[in-house]
């Protein structure tokens, strides 16, 4: 018999790539393989992110395409999984009868058993528990190519989830619905999954979580007795033998811990990279917010930060146009790009979410202001971030190849900088060239590769 084909289509955040990752292995474990041609597929799932409006537009426009596809193959099961799902529950169902299944964040793990549930009716699972516990997921070894998942995009390189959901209820944020209260993954599946991911040839490993910081120190459905800290659990992870590199995301800068900061001058296959989302940078936007710390804490945690890493690279993410958001507030988080000097970062429009409190807020910011004061924080941090990356112009710098094939040869360095590289070798992904750089763009860099 011919097997069943699945499709899935990630949107969001990193944590939703490893979500799928696992959903294509407990598929293949079935029996089933993988097609990149929804309208060719058995199975087509959607994992989904509410993150922001546009983000659920996405997949609501989506599913109302999938609906001829139905029609042409009324076999065809469509499951809706993530964040929106989530959300939404049994009203995706109402809204698109096409749709045969709605997976809750915490029950992707079970989709094979799910789908085979849904056989004749549609079916909706979508509780949230506290005492919920993220399965350990260890890849089965197989000597069979013709039947191995995408694994993700790349197979060098792999994201852990280290914690799942956010207690911080930060007041736009529609996490703590979506993801539901913190849990932390005992230390030894971690460990035990990461073994297995570098012993069929990983060589960096980003540990994942809504907020990484306050690993271990809320909900740890654990069978370990002594409570870990995240900087405890880096060390652990850093012992591994066989990691080249290691990052993680993302942290909230009120739970950044000097013993975490520390980890940045002991751990050498720590990359010199962070994330720190400040998301305003006005004290008065911050309290609406509900951030817990202020710009000038933030700023000592950055001066820490550069203090036991000099070469770190700082990234964040900022929310433009919060409601009550005043030219001067807007001037505030000018004047913070100008004093950190981000060497990127990720910049959004304020949006309304279901069920969060700014949600309510008067005092919303008109789209077009939004817009205007968008601009002018990209164009900045574009020139900002040119200005930083043209300070490898003239280094060579260690780059992690992630592809070279006949469209492109292109790599990492620690700081996560993409560049493309010139010249011809049998490098394969995962493998580390010296490279000189000799062009800086906004977004990546240029080089050769050096003898
Ligand atoms: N509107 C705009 N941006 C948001 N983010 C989270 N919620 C919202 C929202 N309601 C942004 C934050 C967060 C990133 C993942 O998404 O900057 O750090
Ligand atoms: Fe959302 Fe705040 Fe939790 Fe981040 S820390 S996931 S922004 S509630």
């Amino acid at each position: 018999m011919k097997p069943q084909a699945f499709y899935i289509k990630t949107f969001g955040c990193q944590m939703n790539i490893r979500d799928s990752e696992i959903m294509a292995q407990n598929l293949y474990l079935d029996g089933m393989i993988e097609t990149m041609e929804p309208d060719h597929a058995d199975i087509v799932i959607l994992n989904t992110c509410s993150i922001r409006a546009k983000a659920e537009q996405k997949v609501m426009s989506l599913l109302g395409q999938l609906r001829k596809f139905k029609k042409a193959h009324p076999a065809m099961k469509i499951c809706v999984a993530g964040c929106v799902a989530q959300q939404e529950g049994q009203e995706l169902i109402k809204r698109f009868p096409h749709v045969n299944l709605v997976v809750g964040t915490q029950h992707i793990y079970r989709i094979s058993k799910l789908l085979s549930q849904c056989a004749d009716h549609s079916h909706t699972v979508t509780e949230l528990s506290s005492s919920y516990r993220i399965p350990n997921f260890i890849p089965e070894p197989t000597d069979d190519k013709t039947n191995t998942p995408s694994e993700g995009e790349f197979e060098f390189k792999k994201f852990v989830t280290i914690m799942q959901g956010c207690n911080n209820f930060c007041t736009y944020c529609v996490v703590p619905y979506t993801r539901g209260r913190e849990v932390s993954r005992p230390a030894s599946d971690i460990i035990e999954e990461i073994r297995a991911l570098v012993e069929s040839g990983v060589r960096e490993i980003t540990l994942l979580g809504q907020n990484v910081n306050s690993y271990g120190q809320t909900n740890t459905v654990t069978g370990d007795n002594t409570p870990l800290t995240f900087a405890g659990l880096l060390h652990q992870v850093a012992a591994i033998d066989g990691i080249v590199r290691l990052r993680f995301t993302t942290s909230n800068p009120k739970d950044l811990s000097d013993e975490l900061m520390a980890c940045f001058g002991e751990v050498d296959i720590l990359c010199p990279q962070f994330h720190l989302p400040v998301q305003s940078g006005s004290d008065r936007v911050l309290t609406r917010m509900n951030r817990k710390y202020t710009v000038e804490q933030y700023l000592e945690k950055v001066a820490r930060l550069r203090h036991y890493r000099p070469d770190i690279a700082i990234s964040t993410d900022m929310i433009i146009g919060f409601p009550g958001e005043s030219d001067d507030d807007f001037e505030a988080t000018m004047a913070l790009l100008e004093e950190v000097r981000y060497h990127g970062s990720f910049s959004f429009k304020y949006s309304d979410r279901p069920g969060t409190r700014s949600a309510e807020f008067d005092e919303k910011v008109a789209e077009d202001v939004k817009g205007v004061r968008l601009s002018r924080f990209q164009k900045r941090q574009d020139e900002i971030s040119l200005k930083h990356n043209q300070k490898f112009v003239g280094t060579s710098v260690e780059v992690m190849v992630e592809r070279n094939d006949h469209d492109s040869f292109n790599g990492r360095t620690t700081t996560n900088h993409i560049v493309h590289i010139d010249g011809e070798c049998d490098a394969l992904p995962g493998d580390l060239l010296l490279v000189q750089i000799n062009h800086a763009g906004q977004h990546s860099l240029k080089g050769f590769l050096k003898k």
